[in-house]
């Protein structure tokens, strides 16, 4: 399994990754977090190009809440569903606070991103930004859920 990678700084990302976290920022502008008032962006780029953007969108009834990586992922299927994913990247910010926050996908994102790549087959990256303020470049959505529960899970 390919390993992971930590960059001290975006600039050390590879160009797509960088452009991706670029895109995941513009993204998280357009935040519905009024509850929170931490706004997350995600970006996906697709096997053809297509980069899909997302933000997480929250509701009164909290549990309804939408992480930026789902609303990304999903939109993604739904527009382009014969599409693979190749790399997606996640960055937030607190509301009116212009330096990045660490924001390393939670558990419930981890489990869609999995079946995703169980969907195409075919494992993508996942940039992030750590908690010792550095990025970490995944090898894939597998690797940030060991142990998983999956359809084989089902099938065994
Ligand atoms: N959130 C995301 O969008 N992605 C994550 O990986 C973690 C959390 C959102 C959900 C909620 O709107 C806010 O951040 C605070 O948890």
């Amino acid at each position: 399994m390919k390993a992971f990678e930590y960059f001290a700084q975006i600039e050390d990302l590879d160009s797509e990754s960088k452009y991706l976290a670029h895109k995941a920022k513009e993204a998280a502008a357009n935040a519905y977090a009024p509850y929170s008032k931490f706004c997350v962006g995600a970006a996906l780029i697709l096997d053809d190009g297509t980069i899909v953007s997302g933000a997480n969108q929250e509701n009164a009834a909290y549990p309804l809440c939408m992480c930026a990586e789902r609303v990304t992922l999903y939109a993604a299927a739904a527009q382009h569903p014969e599409k693979k994913i190749v790399k997606l990247a996640v960055v937030a910010h607190k509301k009116n606070h212009k330096d990045l926050s660490a924001a390393t996908c939670c558990g419930a994102c981890r489990q869609v991103m999995l079946e995703f790549e169980a969907r195409q087959n075919k494992p993508f990256e996942v940039i992030m930004l750590g908690s010792d303020k550095k990025w970490i470049k995944a090898p894939s959505a597998a690797s940030l859920l060991p142990f998983s529960f999956s359809k084989e899970s089902l099938d065994g």
